[in-house]
């Protein structure tokens, strides 16, 4: 399965992709990293030989076009085109994805959210949970849909929550089970254990 990483960060969910994809066991290989901004995690791409590029909504009139301009860079690799699609994986983008770029390549595009959804959506999740006073949350990968973190949920991991923890204690707790739980969602849906197609 090709796969388009999509970051705007440090990129550690892209760095355990591109790990668990060493294993020539392992059904799905990066063939593209893509970001809004140039986003520390670009150099896991350039240290794996993988090709990468920086698409900047600020050079763009509007979201859409930056959309159309994403959407073009990871066809460009193969992914989406075809009889076999590939997936696209947001692993950290920091932004919402146009609708454009969801009816492109919706069911098969996946985010992961440092939550469980539908609980603390947005770009705030973990410190949400805390200011909740939550006892625990965890985190979500679901089908991206024209909504904001509302797409079918696939697979959801509970990370509790320590009294008194900092926002970043926890949200790299909550990494620890996210990096798996994103690789082994991947490999599901590579092997056809998790058809997106319902959701199409
Ligand atoms: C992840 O927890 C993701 O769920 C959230 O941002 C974080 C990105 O971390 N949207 P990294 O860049 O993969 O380390």
């Amino acid at each position: 399965l090709k796969l388009a990483v999509l970051i705007s960060g440090g990129g550690s969910n892209l760095k355990a992709i591109i790990e668990a994809a060493g294993d020539p066991l392992y059904p799905a290989e990066v063939v593209c990293v893509g970001a809004d901004t140039d986003a520390a995690g670009l150099a896991h791409a350039a240290a794996a030989g993988i090709p990468h590029f920086v698409i900047r909504p600020s050079d763009y009139d509007s979201r859409e076009e930056w959309g159309m301009a994403l959407a073009a860079a990871i066809q460009e690799h193969g992914v989406g085109t075809g009889p076999n699609p590939g997936l696209v994986v947001s692993a950290g983008l920091m932004r919402i994805l146009p609708a454009g770029f969801v009816r492109e390549f919706s069911p098969n595009l996946i985010n992961t959210h440092p939550a469980l959804l539908p609980l603390f959506p947005g770009a705030h999740a973990v410190r949400d949970a805390l200011a909740a006073g939550a006892t625990e949350t965890g985190v979500t990968v679901h089908v991206i849909d024209e909504g904001v973190d509302t797409g079918p949920v696939l697979r959801q991991s509970v990370v509790e929550i320590r009294e008194g923890e900092p926002e970043d204690g926890l949200h790299e707790r909550i990494k620890q089970q996210e990096r798996p739980l994103l690789v082994d969602t991947i490999r599901q849906i590579a092997t056809g254990e998790l058809d997106l197609s319902q959701f199409s």
